[in-house]
């Protein structure tokens, strides 16, 4: 056999070869994994097997626990105020990850966009097809894996993504089902959001409107995503280790599953769903533009055997807006002894770059460290 002909026998024998057409028979159902489940499968498919390495055994995990913050009394009490911003601001630099409850947003509104959220993903298949796409500049975005083709292990998850802000969808272009709540949702958070970038900025001694001058709330996002029961959970993940390409992230989980894990000091800690709390998680661009003082940690979601598992993560982004703002280490926070370690960058440029690299276990942050 010729060198050439050999070469590509090999390839078509290689795992990447099947896996290549594998993806893409998936990915042509716009079923997702849902329809995967629909269908009885009892067997997990290869695309969706992670390998085993240390970072992704369950054994490494730890039983501390990510800080509760009660946000009563933030906006008349004085001293009340002052503690909430010493724990905000210490639980960012340790942890990067803490859960806030008396939020300020209804009970009844959290059970509606959850509702909302596993009505869009259980409708009837064929009218949920209409909104499957990977084309990226579309301001609704349902599938499965959005790296699905870049990385190296699918995840046990669908999605439903939409841009609410700035310039906030009419309610007939998002999806019937879920249309309404996710309007009243996505003005809960911003108010939320608003709030919790007030308390950040006081956290880090910048006036409180430093952050929303900036504009870090001017974009949101929800992802309202879907972790169907797995007939092989220990096998895959429902989403792989990663940090969020945003300024932080609020997230709503389910009530009773769990499965969500944060890296805190090497070990894997639960985030245990607290009815009623949210987690709030700073994200690399907050890392970013706090020069490395707030922490962008790692987390993951584990695939589960009793779901679905409904959750409902905010992320505070431009992405989809072709803004110029630059954003760089805040220079009031720098110093001779604390000198800049990142460079400037777009939320758009650093975005495609989190995209391009799909989650493969590596921080986007490293490409823009000076
Ligand atoms: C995310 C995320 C966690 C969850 O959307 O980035 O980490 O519990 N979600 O779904
Ligand atoms: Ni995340």
């Amino acid at each position: 056999m010729e060198a050439t002909n050999l070469k590509q026998f090999q390839c078509e024998n290689e795992e990447g070869y099947d896996r290549q057409s594998e993806l893409k028979a998936f990915d042509e159902t716009k079923a997702g994994v849902k329809g995967l489940v629909d269908a009885a499968i009892t067997k997990l498919p290869t695309i969706f097997i992670h390998p085993k390495t240390p970072q992704n055994s369950s054994n490494n995990v730890s039983t501390a626990n990510i800080p509760i913050i009660d946000l009563q009394g933030i906006h008349g009490n004085e001293m009340k105020r002052r503690e909430v911003v010493e724990a905000v601001g210490e639980a960012s630099e340790t942890w990067g990850f803490f859960q806030v409850v008396n939020h300020g947003i209804p009970g009844n509104v959290l059970e509606e966009i959850k509702r909302g959220v596993r009505g869009f993903h259980e409708q009837d298949t064929e009218a949920k097809k209409e909104w499957y796409t990977r084309d990226s500049s579309r301001r609704v975005q349902y599938s499965s894996n959005f790296d699905l083709y870049t990385t190296p292990a699918a995840n046990w998850r669908d999605t439903l993504f939409c841009v609410m802000a700035p310039n906030p969808p009419h309610p007939h272009q998002l999806p019937p089902v879920c249309s309404d709540i996710l309007i009243k949702y996505s003005k809960e958070v911003q108010k939320l959001g608003g709030v919790l970038f007030e308390l950040l900025s006081e956290a880090l001694g910048l006036h409180p409107n430093y952050l929303n001058n900036i504009e870090c709330n001017k974009g949101l996002s929800i992802l309202g995503h879907y972790y169907p029961a797995c007939p092989e959970p220990d096998l895959t993940l429902g989403t792989s280790k990663h940090a969020d390409n945003d300024f932080f992230t609020i997230l709503l989980q389910d009530d009773d599953i769990g499965g969500l894990q944060v890296l805190h000091q090497n070990q894997w800690v639960d985030v245990p769903p607290t009815p009623g709390a949210l987690v709030v998680n700073i994200g690399d661009l907050l890392q970013l533009v706090t020069n490395d003082r707030f922490k962008s940690s790692e987390h993951r979601v584990l695939a589960n055997q009793c779901g679905p598992r409904i959750s409902v993560a905010c992320f505070f982004s431009t992405n989809l807006l072709p803004l110029s703002r630059i954003y760089g280490p805040i220079k009031e926070l720098l110093s001779n002894e604390n000198p800049p370690k990142y460079r400037e960058t777009t939320v758009k440029e650093y975005v495609a770059h989190f995209h391009a690299k799909g989650l493969d276990g590596t921080s986007a942050l490293l490409h823009f460290r000076l």
